[in-house]
């Protein structure tokens, strides 16, 4: 086995995303590798003098943990900051008609490496992303994946109603397609890829389609689950007239059986007390995505009132929304975070 310890400048990251740097600075660090891969960080000497037999490099690079983006679609990689209105009329003037040419598989997987190219470019090796409705959009993706060493969740887009047609699967079909693609792909390259249930959003969504992915997460429980949450407030008054019985918007989520541990919620702009408390109660995940709210001007999603609840926040550049696939660069313009006093 071959022990090397690289030593230089190091910035753990020890911190969260409330305003301070959360990078700590150790001048003089270290990491241990063995095998290429990465065993322990810290100050070098303590390192150093624990590993005795280890061969020690300096090196002039930054070393740094690995970045995690929790929410991105991949097929949008080349519409990145596209302008086209807000929200829904982004969806149907740019989004749709790029989504639309993933039924060529060549293109799918031309767009995948050009994918994490980009993500490999700017330190992220932990990435949740949103597939189109083909599911050999979903097999380019993750074949990609495997010559690469990023830890990817991705999972097939599942919509059967309001996008065009040909974006739109039955609710069974959606079901049967996600079912053959998670028993290819989840847990495969020794557990580095993962599943997710992927039903778009609620105004893509009938009962049926929204019932069919709840059974997908209920019969694959270790499965992640993704959708988009309160976004704009076009997008909320219409969620308003199609569930006109629920609450609010996430209440058709929890109708369904879709809120639960891990799931993830991206954007969750527009919420009242009681969905941010449901949020917390159920261990579910916000995908802050501030350069997507930023270009799409959806507003200001509530990250102080959601942490303070209890609710887990993570960041997500938001692939093509998000005008940078640099998650630090997120990480500077995460807004509506303001500090504790001290
Ligand atoms: N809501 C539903 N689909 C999308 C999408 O592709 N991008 C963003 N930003 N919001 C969405
Ligand atoms: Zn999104």
């Amino acid at each position: 086995m071959s022990r090397i310890i690289e030593r230089g400048r190091l910035r753990p990251f020890t911190g969260t995303i409330t305003g301070a740097d959360p990078f700590e600075e150790i001048e003089d660090g270290a990491i241990l590798r063995e095998d290429g891969i990465i065993v322990a960080a810290g100050p070098a000497v303590p390192l150093i003098t624990a590993n005795p037999d280890a061969t020690v490099v300096p090196t002039e690079a930054l070393l740094s943990p690995g970045l995690v983006d929790v929410h991105c679609h991949y097929p949008q990689t080349r519409i990145t900051g596209t302008y086209g209105g807000g929200l829904l009329e982004w969806l149907e003037t740019v989004t749709f008609p790029e989504e639309m040419k993933f039924e060529d598989p060549a293109y799918a997987a031309e767009i995948a490496r050009e994918f994490f190219d980009r993500c490999e470019a700017v330190g992220t090796t932990d990435v949740t992303v949103f597939c189109t409705s083909h599911p050999a959009s979903v097999d380019a993706l993750f074949n990609e994946a495997l010559k690469r060493t990023l830890k990817v969740t991705a999972g097939l887009v599942m919509m059967d109603r309001n996008a065009p047609s040909p974006l739109l699967t039955p609710a069974q079909e959606a079901y049967d397609d996600s079912l053959a693609l998670i028993e290819r792909w989840h847990g495969a390259a020794d557990g580095r890829l993962t599943y997710a249930i992927t039903p778009r959003f609620v105004p893509t969504s009938t009962p049926a389609l929204l019932e069919a992915a709840a059974a997908l997460w209920d019969e694959h429980p270790t499965c992640a689950m993704q959708t988009h949450l309160s976004e704009s407030v076009e997008e909320v008054a219409w969620v308003r007239r199609l569930f006109s019985d629920a609450p609010d918007y996430l209440a058709v989520y929890e109708q369904f059986g879709l809120v639960g541990p891990g799931a993830i919620f991206a954007h969750a702009i527009h919420l009242s007390d009681r969905e941010i408390a449901s949020l917390a109660d159920h261990k579910a995940v916000v995908a802050h995505c501030p350069t997507a709210n930023r270009f799409l001007k959806s507003g200001t999603c509530p990250v102080r009132r959601l942490l303070d609840a209890g609710v887990t926040v993570k960041l997500g550049t938001d692939i093509g929304a998000g005008t940078t696939f640099d998650i630090m660069e997120v990480a500077r313009v995460a807004e509506g975070v303001p500090r504790r006093p001290d």
